[in-house]
């Protein structure tokens, strides 16, 4: 029995032209874009700019922002080989078993779970966030108790519940306050999300494009108003805000100075979670070669400006030990004292992160159903809905565990998790492009990743300089997942795997 078995390319491939049977060669450049750019923006920039600003890299929060998008663009090339290699609408996962071998794949797939189940728990604690200001706007109060992770304070200050957190300098014993419970919002929003997607969802361009438009245009409103507001005062706050653009280091690793700018990009790597979105089309692509570049990379520049502006313009709005609030783009709107500003961003996000939730899902379920049908998770987990046509099992059991997660966790440590699923993964799939050119040369590749081994051994490194810039704690508890990962392996998947069954020359039913 090998644990580096592969999967016969062949075959996956001819599983994949039912997949593929009727996609036509017909996206250009900028349907490529859209896409990537759908899937990108979200909880990372609406929300995460907050506490990164806040705790970690002050307003060089911008360099975080690019040296995360630096790390993306080189992972991003990888990804689009093998998508190109292996035109299956399919993950990291896919590309791995037919040629790494099956225990990488594991590997891959066990990973992918941090990145799609832990990246959705995250983006709806985002939405947690919005939609509960948003209700406080309208003068609705949940009770606070219900709002947040555990153990959170939320202090009653001028009408409204706010996280301690987000308040500096204020004395809780003087003011109402209570300790949270249990997020019921973000449990709520998983739960609704896992219903639509067990019902089944036709994907639809218009819509998605629709999603697409709405999320750029709140952030191109958000730096216009922001850029009119500071050049009316003579940029005078920002250059009281951005001074010093890089705080001291507070003596610690990651508090601030460069330690804190390269963890802040460590962290912040979640808001272009997603672009990887761009090479699963890569069947579609008229023209591989030429497009695949244009949309992986194009998707990413356009999210680095977008976000480097966003960053930027926050934190010259408001000092950045005050934006450690759940909704930071929205109180950045308010100071330029625009009415409209504030609701508009709410809106905006809100239906933003929906559709961000939605696709992590998604992405889950279709990563256990494909496991499953490899046989290396139960059979349950492929189970198919007579009506509905969904994995709906599988979608119901990951929607339960990731409302838990997302009700009962605080956004940084569940978004640490998902930033190193997500590296783990990009590491290997650089590593796999490169191993691949040099053991099959010859395989035919729409699209190449230029200046290999360069390119790939640049991904495989600014990946690992940003796993390693995580907490200890992110790290014992992704290798306490990766041991886990191995023994369900050991004890399950090596048994009733596929490809290990037809190499002992067993029925795989
Ligand atoms: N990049 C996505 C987000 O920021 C996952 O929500």
């Amino acid at each position: 029995m090998s644990l580096f078995a592969r999967k016969d390319l062949q075959s996956l491939l001819r599983e994949a032209e039912g997949e593929t049977a009727g996609l036509k060669r017909a996206l250009g450049p900028f349907n490529l874009i859209t896409p990537g750019i759908g899937a990108i923006i979200g909880t990372g920039i609406f929300v995460l700019t907050g506490p990164v600003a806040a705790e970690n890299a002050g307003p060089a929060i911008v360099l975080s922002f690019v040296i995360a998008g630096i790390a993306c663009a080189f992972a991003g090339l990888c990804y689009a080989e093998f998508a190109s290699l292996i035109p299956i609408a399919g993950s990291a996962y896919s590309y791995s078993y037919t040629t790494l071998g099956e225990i990488v794949a594991w590997m891959i797939g066990w990973a992918l779970v941090l990145e799609y189940a832990f990246g959705a728990a995250t983006v709806a604690v985002g939405w947690s966030g919005y939609i509960n200001s948003f209700l406080q706007d309208m003068g609705i109060h949940l009770p606070p108790t219900l709002t947040a992770a555990p153990g959170t304070t939320i202090v009653l200050t001028n009408g409204r519940w706010e996280r301690l957190g987000s308040l500096t300098g204020v004395n809780v014993a003087n003011l109402p306050h209570v300790v949270s419970h249990f997020d019921l919002i973000a449990f709520l929003g998983i739960a609704l999300v896992t219903s639509v997607l067990v019902i089944g969802i036709k994907e639809s361009a218009n819509l998605n494009t629709g999603i697409v438009v709405v999320k750029v245009s709140v952030l191109l409103i958000f730096i216009g108003l922001g850029i009119d507001f500071l050049s009316v005062q003579h940029w005078a706050p920002a250059a009281a805000n951005w001074h010093p653009f890089i705080p001291p280091n507070l003596g610690h690793f990651g508090e601030f100075g460069w330690s804190g700018v390269l963890r802040g990009a460590g962290i912040i790597f979640f808001a272009y979670i997603g672009f990887d979105a761009v090479s699963t089309a890569a069947q579609e692509a008229s023209n591989p070669q030429r497009d695949m570049p244009i949309g992986i990379l194009g998707s990413l520049v356009i999210c680095t400006v977008l976000y480097i502006l966003v960053g930027g313009i926050l934190t010259a709005l408001l000092p950045y030990h005050l934006l450690n609030v759940p909704d930071p783009v929205a109180i950045g709107v308010d100071k330029t004292g625009v009415a409209w500003g504030s609701f508009l961003v709410k809106i905006g996000a809100i239906g933003g992160l929906t559709s961000t939730m939605l696709v992590m899902l998604l992405g889950q379920s279709r990563v256990f159903f494909t496991m499953a049908h490899d046989g290396l998770l139960w059979k349950w987990a492929g189970k198919v809905h007579k009506k509905f046509h969904t994995p709906y099992l599988s979608s119901i059991v990951i929607g339960v565990c990731v409302a838990m997660l997302a009700a009962t966790l605080p956004i940084t440590t569940l978004d640490e998790l998902t930033s190193i699923g997500t590296l783990f993964a990009f590491t290997i799939v650089c590593a796999g492009v490169w191993i691949l050119r040099v053991r099959e040369p010859n395989l035919k590749r729409p699209f190449k990743t230029p200046w290999v081994p360069f390119v790939p051994i640049m991904g495989m490194l600014v990946s690992l300089v940003l796993m390693l810039s995580l907490h200890a704690l992110t790290w014992e508890v992704f290798l306490i997942w990766l041991v886990v990962g191995l023994f369900v392996y050991a004890l399950y998947s090596r048994k009733h795997s596929k490809v290990q069954q037809e190499l002992r020359g067993v029925s795989a039913d």
